[in-house]
């Protein structure tokens, strides 16, 4: 039986917890295949993963996002074939290793012009992005012209979304934590860039907007940024909730969203949007076609070899990184 290189972890905790082990890869059984990593994507979620705050049984091999060659494919599989390449964000973890067996309703067949390093770092950050842009919207909808408010946006997710919004015609008014990562933002297409470390945003907003206020923030930050962020938005505003970099947001009073202008408050995930393999191609088919336009491109700023990928989780949470990561097996 072959066997793999990846990163498990026995208890929650700190980066240190990674441990990398050799494990047994064996055939796919009905419905998956085994696929052999070329690269692996870095995501906020490995951390929320790593140290509990997001729940899986344990011992835990990380990773969701990876790309390679398929190398096996089971039973009832007909969308892949033994030599495709492939690119995939997915449930369950594992994809910290060089080879692993998986469902293969979330892979898809990665485009020739597309390389396994690019296709590794834009599944998941780029899924979320396409499904928060196209999916996650205000009652009325967005039209080319609005501003929408973009926490986060010199990161994996927050490039890809200045690029693409800009493509859509939207204003995208980006935060991030330093002078670098407003310029890196505003050359990735963002109209605006606000120092959330030393600018007030809520107030910056409203000089953007003329005191109008916008019709929806997205909000990966959580705890630090959220229901400030609620002060940025016009009557009927959707606030979106998509990660807790900073740590997860407090319950909300409900009285506060009647308060402050009959707000809607949503907590997606990409996991809903991509339960079945049709929603997964169809957003994969938009997201490929972004890149391969050029209209989004994906910057990757840190490579990691795999036994590395402590110090790659250590580097994300101390907010040192900007667009995406990938380790390499
Ligand atoms: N719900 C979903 O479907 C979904 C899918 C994918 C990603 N996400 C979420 O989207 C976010 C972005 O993911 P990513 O993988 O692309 O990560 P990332 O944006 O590259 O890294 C996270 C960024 O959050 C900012 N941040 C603010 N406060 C922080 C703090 N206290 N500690 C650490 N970082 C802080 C940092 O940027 P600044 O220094 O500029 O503040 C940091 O670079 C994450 O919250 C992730 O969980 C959600």
């Amino acid at each position: 039986m072959q066997t793999s290189r990846t990163v498990q972890i026995a208890a929650y905790g700190g980066p240190e917890v990674m441990k990398l082990v050799e494990l047994p890869v064996g055939e796919p059984g009905p419905g998956e295949i085994r696929i052999r990593h070329e690269a692996c994507g870095l995501n906020f979620i490995d951390v929320y993963q790593r140290t509990g705050l997001y729940q899986n049984p344990l011992p835990l091999t990380l990773g969701m996002e990876g790309a390679g060659i398929v190398e096996a494919v089971g039973e009832g599989v007909t969308h892949l074939k033994v030599g495709d390449r492939a690119a995939y964000a997915s449930n369950p973890p594992g994809a910290y290793s060089q080879a692993r067996v998986m469902p293969a309703r979330s892979v898809c067949r990665l485009p020739d012009a597309i390389d396994f390093e690019t296709g590794a770092a834009m599944m998941l950050k780029g899924l979320t992005a396409q499904y928060l842009l196209k999916k996650t919207l205000p009652a009325e909808g967005l039209q080319p012209g609005d501003h929408v408010l973009f926490h986060a946006a010199a990161g994996g997710v927050g490039l890809i979304a200045c690029q693409w919004a800009k493509a859509l015609g939207l204003q995208l008014i980006g935060t991030a934590g330093s002078d670098e990562k407003c310029r890196l933002a505003l050359e990735h297409g963002a109209a605006f860039a606000i120092n959330y470390q030393k600018e007030d945003f809520v107030e910056r907003v409203k000089q953007i907007t003329g005191g109008q206020g916008l019709k929806v923030v997205y909000d990966s930050v959580g705890k630090d940024t959220f229901v400030r962020s609620f002060d940025c938005l016009r009557p009927f505003g959707l606030a979106a909730n998509f990660g807790n970099a900073s740590g997860k947001v407090p319950p909300v009073e409900m009285g506060l969203l009647a308060a402050k202008g009959s707000l809607y408050v949503t907590r997606p995930t990409l996991f809903t949007h991509i339960a079945t393999r049709e929603s997964t191609q169809a957003m994969a088919d938009d997201l490929f076609a972004v890149v391969r336009s050029g209209a989004v491109k994906i910057r990757i700023d840190q490579r990691y070899a795999l036994k590395d990928a402590a110090q790659a989780h250590r580097e994300l949470e101390a907010r040192k990184t900007t667009g995406c990561s990938v380790l390499l097996p």
